[in-house]
């Protein structure tokens, strides 16, 4: 068996450096600071979770999806949380990804060097050569930082999400390939 045959969310998680960020494993500490990030309203407009999900995370883990904390460098405080999935049906085999930053933590590009740093890991360490992601049609300013990355538009989820406005809203499949990840 590969390493790769391991579900992800069964890995021993690494620690995955990044330029001004460093993605860790999901620890306790990281709850309060997450929990409070996922309730304001600059996160909360576009991942309607409730700030107990995090902390499921935590106890309840998936064999499909890892989470990370996102600490900044130098001073490792934490601004933000990541998770990888995979889906690994050999025929359409794949990761994807989903983050926020806290509102203090946006803006500074510490998104796409979160990305990068978890599409590095996708792409060498579980051999994967596409990773997907699906913003909100209408969140602009993510659109424009994974494009930094190197994802590309496929096409519009019609009414894909539900949000926390009770309205389904459109999203945004974006694809990388792994030749494609922009080192910044
Ligand atoms: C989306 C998110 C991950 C992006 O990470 P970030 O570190 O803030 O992104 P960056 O600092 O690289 O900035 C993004 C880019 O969008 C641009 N931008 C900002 N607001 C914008 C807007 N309204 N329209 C278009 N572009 C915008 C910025 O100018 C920047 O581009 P530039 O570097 O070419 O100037 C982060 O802002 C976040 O977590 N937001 C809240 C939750 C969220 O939306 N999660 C994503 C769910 S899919």
């Amino acid at each position: 068996m590969n390493a790769t045959d391991t579900p992800i969310g069964l890995v021993e998680p690494p620690e995955l450096p990044g330029a001004g960020v460093v993605l860790v494993p999901l620890r306790p500490e990281h709850i309060e600071p997450l929990a409070s990030m996922i309730a304001e309203p600059s996160v909360v407009r576009w991942w309607s979770d409730p700030p107990t999900w995090i902390q499921r995370r935590l106890i309840e883990p998936d064999a499909e999806a890892l989470g990370f904390a996102i600490l900044a460098l130098p001073d490792r405080t934490v601004v933000g949380y990541i998770q990888a999935w995979e889906n690994a049906d050999p025929e359409f085999r794949h990761a994807g990804l989903d983050l926020y930053l806290g509102t203090a933590h946006q803006g500074k590009g510490r998104g796409p060097e979160a990305i990068r740093s978890a599409c590095r890991w996708l792409i060498e360490a579980r051999g994967h050569h596409r990773i997907t992601i699906d913003p909100a049609l209408d969140n602009a300013r993510a659109i424009r930082a994974y494009e930094k990355v190197g994802f590309r538009r496929v096409g519009v989820l019609r009414e894909y999400q539900l949000h926390g406005d009770g309205r389904w809203h459109d999203g945004l499949l974006m694809d990388l390939l792994a030749g494609e990840l922009n080192a910044g």
